[in-house]
């Protein structure tokens, strides 16, 4: 299976190039709650990593650790992220101020809360310029004109004069990536990028995004909770459930057999996911209950609501496993732990159903609720 995409990882999920991000065993704490526990990926340089999961699965507060910009309340009460051999959750305030103008940048799910509104977006462009570039004031002006046409703004001599009003939601978005990628940087965190905006203007955005990860060799931290935009977009796939990763394997096995109960839940639940990858026509299927029910409860944060759950489950968290071929799962049932002989890649537990298509032929439609 492969997407559109020219997939980085290779098929066995060795990365292409030795990652531009570690990150190991991050966890972060409120006083009352730990959103995050023990969460391990990396994103090598050109490579798109998806992370997935329902609202509240910890999706954001990651995004903001790894930027050091957590809210007061909130602390990293565990590992680490490696960087360009700098720990991103180590180094100093005035250090992590650097590598945010300069190599790492993050783009937010609703442009108009990062966007000045009293600045023209020539303004904003330049001036990050102006400060982390050293550029004069003329300078500036004519890069921030070439960023615009970068992310394809219609005649951006003209519209760098405007002011954030004047422009549509789509256009917004795009400026966001101009003042992201203005220095160059080396990761790009995006954030829900395009839940804000309209189906086609998603694409474009998300397209204009492939096109910079690819010239600039950026590598992509994409947080996404559609599996239409991972089944696209992505190289490889974290699954986040309740602060923890449940699985992790590049997007077409993810799809063609997804091992952990939740994903199977996720893919039986998504809307939509695009022609061309894996197209399912049947009904949706819900998930029963919320993710709400994980709080507090010992064993894993799934069992509530998992319709293979045993009693075994709810005794201990279960570990994420090596299921081979790049592959993990943290579940025993289809991921136990590997022993001598045992088949590299554990089978689906539940049946597959429904007639989903890919554009091979394989079945994607995994039935969770009242199979
Ligand atoms: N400032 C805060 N104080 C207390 N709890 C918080 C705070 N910010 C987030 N949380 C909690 O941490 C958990 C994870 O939040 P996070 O914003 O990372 O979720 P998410 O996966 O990004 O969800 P969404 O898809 O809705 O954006 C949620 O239960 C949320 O309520
Ligand atoms: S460990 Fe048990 S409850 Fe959790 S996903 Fe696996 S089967 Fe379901
Ligand atoms: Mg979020």
């Amino acid at each position: 299976m492969s997407t559109s995409r020219e997939h980085l990882s290779a098929p066995d999920g060795e990365q292409a190039s030795s990652p531009l991000l570690t990150v190991r065993d991050l966890t972060i704490r409120f006083p009352k709650a730990e959103p995050v526990t023990g969460l391990s990926f990396s994103v090598a340089a050109g490579e798109t990593l998806a992370i997935v999961g329902e609202s509240g699965s910890g999706k954001s507060l990651t995004a903001l650790a790894l930027m050091r910009l957590l809210p007061r309340t909130a602390r990293i009460a565990g590992g680490q992220a490696l960087f360009e051999g700098e720990d991103l959750l180590q180094v100093s305030n005035r250090r992590m101020r650097e590598l945010r103008a300069q190599r790492i940048a993050m783009i937010f799910q609703e442009p108009m809360t990062s966007l000045n509104p009293v600045r023209s977006i020539g303004w904003q462009i330049a001036e990050v310029l102006r400060q982390h570039e050293g550029l004069s004031a003329r300078q500036a002006r004519a890069r921030a004109i070439e960023l615009l046409d970068l992310v394809r703004i219609p005649d951006p001599q003209r519209r760098i004069d405007d002011f954030p009003h004047h422009l549509s939601g789509g256009m917004r978005q795009r400026v966001m990536i101009a003042i992201a990628v203005a220095c160059s940087p080396r990761l790009l965190i995006a954030d829900e990028p395009t839940t804000a905006l309209d189906v086609t203007i998603q694409a474009q955005v998300l397209d204009l995004l492939d096109r910079l990860r690819r010239e600039l060799s950026m590598g992509v931290v994409l947080i996404t909770h559609d599996l239409g935009i991972v089944a696209q977009w992505a190289d490889r796939v974290v699954v986040m459930y309740a602060g923890r990763e449940v699985e992790q394997a590049l997007p077409g096995p993810l799809f063609d057999t997804p091992m952990h109960p939740y994903t199977q839940g996720l893919l039986a639940a998504s809307p939509r996911l695009r022609p061309g990858h894996h197209y399912r026509d049947g009904p949706l299927t819900e998930i029963p209950g919320s993710i709400t029910s994980a709080i507090g409860q010992p064993g894993c944060a799934f069992a509530p609501r998992c319709p293979a759950v045993q009693a075994s489950c709810r005794e201990r968290v279960p570990p994420l496993v090596d299921i081979g071929h790049g592959r993990f799962a943290a579940c025993p049932i289809v991921a136990p732990p590997a022993k001598a002989g045992a088949p590299a890649v554990a089978a689906p537990i539940l049946p597959l159903t429904g007639d989903a298509r890919t554009h091979h032929g394989a079945a994607a439609h995994v039935a969770i609720a009242g199979h």
